[in-house]
């Protein structure tokens, strides 16, 4: 039984040495050494020999158990290691590759502008009130002092809906309407930013849609002055301190008197170049004295009561301000232009 032990023991080792795999390791330990191992089996036969070389066997067997046993552990690393190698060397991942790229969104232009814009009249408290896209005949042209079929209104060609009194608006100014009706008899200082729809040829100096905003003032006594002197601060807010500006006289339905506020090219300094034409000005607003109609039509009468109002184009405010040649990249929705900002 000595002879067999060491022969299955020799076979055992043998074997070991031409494994692997780590399931063969483990198939491996079971047959020979494991709970029902046949190396086992014979130590738990050690009782079948005669007493005197029970002690003998027991120690060989034993001893033999152990050695393949640590045979086992070792070789099980190698194999371990070897595994781990071939998985690395599988999954191997390049860290020296680039990383891609996250693109990041970020404001439009118009958005910039808006902003900038509503904080400067928010410091000089005006509140913004958001009037609406779709508006009735009456409230855009009517009641804005444009009777029917009066020429202004070919100033503003109009989306009109299957139904011919329902309209986009073609300015932020029926809201002036809206506001008066909804803050009567209080004093009012608003902004009425919003777009605006003009169903007209689409070129590098006019769009279908646009922003603008409108300004109003209402209140006892309010007069041209105050009209000028509010719109000087804030163009000295927007354009820097001390720029120079100049009312021209003009003509809305709307507001009487009426004007038109230029200020000094900043591109030019007045010299005369490309982007104001070679006049040294800038056109950056309309702006008037609201018409007495136009207030009686808001509920305040205009014996008692007076404002002013002032509409402006924050596009035109942005292409100035960068140097943006053609209002049609503005819904272009082209990355190349809208990624420079
Ligand atoms: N609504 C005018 C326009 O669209 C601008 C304006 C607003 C003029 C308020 C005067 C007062 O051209």
């Amino acid at each position: 039984m000595l002879n067999q032990l060491e022969t299955l023991a020799k076979t055992a080792r043998t074997e070991l040495t031409q494994l692997g795999t780590g399931d063969a390791l483990d198939a491996w330990h079971g047959q020979y050494i494991g709970r029902k191992g046949e190396l086992t089996q014979m130590l738990r036969r050690v009782g079948e020999l005669p007493r005197e070389e029970r002690p003998v066997f027991g120690q060989r067997a034993n001893q033999l158990r152990q050695e393949l046993e640590a045979a086992y552990e070792q070789k099980t690393q190698t194999v371990k290691a070897a595994e781990m190698e071939q998985t690395l060397a599988k999954d191997a991942l390049d860290v020296t590759l680039p990383g891609r790229p996250v693109s990041q969104g970020r404001l439009h232009p118009s958005t910039h502008t808006l902003r900038r814009i509503y904080q400067i009249w928010a410091d000089m408290g005006f509140q913004i009130f958001r009037s609406r896209d779709v508006e009735t005949d009456e409230m855009n042209f009517q009641l804005l002092n444009f009777p029917p079929h009066h020429p202004a209104r070919e100033m503003q060609d109009t989306f009109y809906t299957t139904n011919p009194d329902v309209l986009l608006r073609t300015h932020t100014s029926p809201g002036q309407i809206r506001v008066m009706r909804e803050r009567y008899p209080e004093s009012i200082r608003v902004i009425l930013p919003g777009m605006c729809y003009r169903h007209e040829q689409i070129t590098a100096r006019s769009e279908i849609q646009f922003y603008q905003v409108e300004g109003l003032a209402v209140g006892p006594g309010i007069r041209f002055s105050d009209l000028k002197g509010t719109l000087i601060n804030f163009t000295n807010r927007l354009y820097g301190e001390g720029r120079p500006v100049r009312f021209r006289a003009s003509h809305f339905p709307f507001t009487e008197p009426s004007a038109e506020m230029d200020v000094q090219c900043f591109l030019c300094d007045g010299q005369g170049c490309r982007i104001c034409k070679y006049v040294g000005w800038l056109e950056i607003l309309g702006c008037g004295m609201v018409h007495p109609n136009v207030l009686r039509n808001g509920g305040y009468d205009p014996t008692k009561y007076s404002g002013f109002a002032f509409g402006m184009g924050p596009e035109r405010v942005t292409m100035l301000r960068h140097g943006i040649e053609d209002i049609r990249y503005f819904w272009g929705n082209d990355l190349r232009f809208l990624e420079q900002f």
